[in-house]
């Protein structure tokens, strides 16, 4: 083979399903976000998952369930990821730069998607933690907008610098070319910490049972009639937020049944 030859011919993916890194922005010591290139064949839900993750040692892939952050039109898909000390996974995912490869099954799934949701006049988006990540695809998707007439976007985290990539992203929504006048005044933001001084403070569940959020953003209560909502968090906070909801009249919906509420796990275990 000449050197000639050999240049006409795409270089080989290393890795199985491969994807190319183009971009990574760390929030902090915990946090980070990056986008890669997008199979061409991959259709998807806003709101769904695939797995994602590098060759491990052993030669096998190491692979995790990762919310597409991204909404179904873009042409590169982004995720927002934890640095989990020690992770088999992020300890080394966390390491990654623009021409890096990583592995990506396109099979998504996920039952944070409109399909699972009836027609209603509001939708609830409440996250704590990386459960932003299927909202941050869904506030980007024209159907939320066309669907409902009034978002609320709640995300909690302990510390302020955990709220930044919401904070940022909800910032370019507005000026978006593509979804910025579909998004109007529609979407209400309501970031809080726990842990931390900030401006809002308290738990989506109490903040939600006192009323105090439809107090601050000066909307009506929840209702089964006019209200739907996505949930993604860890355990304890699902369990918690899905009582809440419950109380307020909503059931929840998967894809074979939609119904007024759907809810994902944001990760499996207790958190770190
Ligand atoms: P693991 O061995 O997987 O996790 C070690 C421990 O770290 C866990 O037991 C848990 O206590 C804690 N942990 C793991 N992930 C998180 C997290 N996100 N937030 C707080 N604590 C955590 N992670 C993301 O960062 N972004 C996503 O968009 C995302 N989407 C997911 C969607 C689904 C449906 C599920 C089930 C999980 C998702 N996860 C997401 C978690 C992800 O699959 C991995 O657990 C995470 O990347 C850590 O991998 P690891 O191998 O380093 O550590
Ligand atoms: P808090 O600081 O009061 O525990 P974690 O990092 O533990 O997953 O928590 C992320 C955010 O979710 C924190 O602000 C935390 O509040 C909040 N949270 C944790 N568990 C629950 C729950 N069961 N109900 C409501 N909010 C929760």
């Amino acid at each position: 083979q000449t050197a000639t030859a050999s240049a006409a011919v795409p270089a080989p993916k290393h890795l199985p399903d491969a994807q190319t890194v183009t971009a990574v922005r760390h929030w902090n010591d915990r946090l980070f976000s990056f986008r890669v290139t997008r199979p061409q064949s991959l259709r998807f839900r806003s709101g769904e998952f695939v797995m994602i993750g590098l060759m491990g040692d052993n030669g096998k892939p190491l692979l995790r369930a990762y919310s597409i952050a991204s909404p179904a039109w873009d042409e590169e898909l982004e995720f927002y990821s934890i640095k989990v000390p020690d992770g088999p996974l992020t300890s080394k995912l966390q390491h990654i730069k623009p021409g890096d490869e990583i592995i990506l099954r396109p099979k998504p799934v996920g039952t944070l998607v409109h399909d699972a949701l009836l027609p209603g006049k509001r939708v609830w988006f409440l996250a704590t933690g990386t459960g932003i990540a299927p909202f941050a695809s869904l506030m980007r998707e024209p159907e939320t907008y066309e669907k409902f007439d009034e978002v609320v976007m709640m995300h909690t985290c302990r510390t302020v610098d955990e709220l930044e990539y919401g904070r940022v992203l909800v910032e370019s929504l507005k000026e978006d070319p593509l979804i910025g006048e579909l998004v109007g005044d529609k979407l209400k933001y309501y970031p809080t910490t726990t842990r931390e001084d900030f401006p809002r403070m308290g738990r989506i569940t109490e903040n939600l049972k006192s009323g105090k959020v439809f107090a601050d953003l000066g909307i009506a209560p929840m209702s089964a009639k006019t209200d739907r909502a996505m949930v993604c968090g860890s355990l304890a906070f699902n369990k918690d937020v899905m009582e809440v909801l419950e109380g307020f009249g909503l059931r929840e919906g998967a894809n074979s049944e939609p119904k007024e509420y759907v809810v994902e796990k944001a990760f499996v275990g207790e958190g770190v």
